[in-house]
């Protein structure tokens, strides 16, 4: 039968079988784990950050409303720090920062829109809604990413930490919509005109 080594090519991508593939698992979740830490590092440096930059925002601000908006969520990222401090301590890692560029660059975007915008005006506040949700879809993007794999590694007590983050991060970005939409934007277009 011509055939009878039809079956080797099945085999051949693993000769060794499954001990190979078992090794394979085992280093990939290793890596995982180091990204999952490495991550954590990451977001855990943003968040210490805007904690820094958050009350700068909120002192330029315009409006009563997002004052009070930002002014709420620094108290939210203050709890997210300390929460943060806890899934390193699930994971037996001792919590570290480490510069984060994407937040780096997007809480200077932040600052040159203060810098770029009247004081007391309207368009400001509308750059910093813009900015802070700019902030938040990172923030939502990371705290998704980090609970899934929380959870692809069993480690179930720091997925639900990190939900729980990513839910305060997701209203926060609805809270910031509203207020543009109810007021800000419009406002702001008026200010255009009159100017
Ligand atoms: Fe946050």
């Amino acid at each position: 039968m011509p055939n009878t080594k039809s079956k080797k090519p099945e085999k051949s991508p693993s000769s060794n079988g499954k001990n190979k593939n078992a090794k394979a698992t085992q280093e990939t979740n290793s890596q995982l784990q180091k990204f999952f830490e490495d991550s954590l590092k990451d977001i855990y440096w943003a968040e210490k950050s805007l904690t820094k930059a958050l009350p700068k925002m909120q002192k330029a601000a315009t409006t009563e409303e997002l004052k009070n908006a930002i002014e709420e969520h620094l108290t939210q990222t203050e709890t997210q720090v300390v929460r943060l401090e806890q899934v390193f301590e699930l994971i037996g890692k001792k919590a570290q920062a480490k510069k984060c560029d994407a937040m780096e660059g997007l809480i200077k975007e932040g600052e040159s829109i203060i810098e770029e915008t009247e004081d007391g005006s309207m368009t400001r506040d509308v750059g910093i809604i813009m900015a802070a949700q700019k902030v938040e879809h990172y923030e939502i993007a990371t705290y998704g990413g980090l609970a899934q794999i929380a959870t692809t590694m069993g480690l179930d007590e720091a997925a639900d930490l990190l939900n729980e983050t990513l839910d305060e991060e997701k209203e926060a970005d609805e809270i910031l919509t509203k207020i543009a939409e109810n007021n800000i934007n419009w406002e702001a277009e008026q200010e255009t005109e009159t100017e």
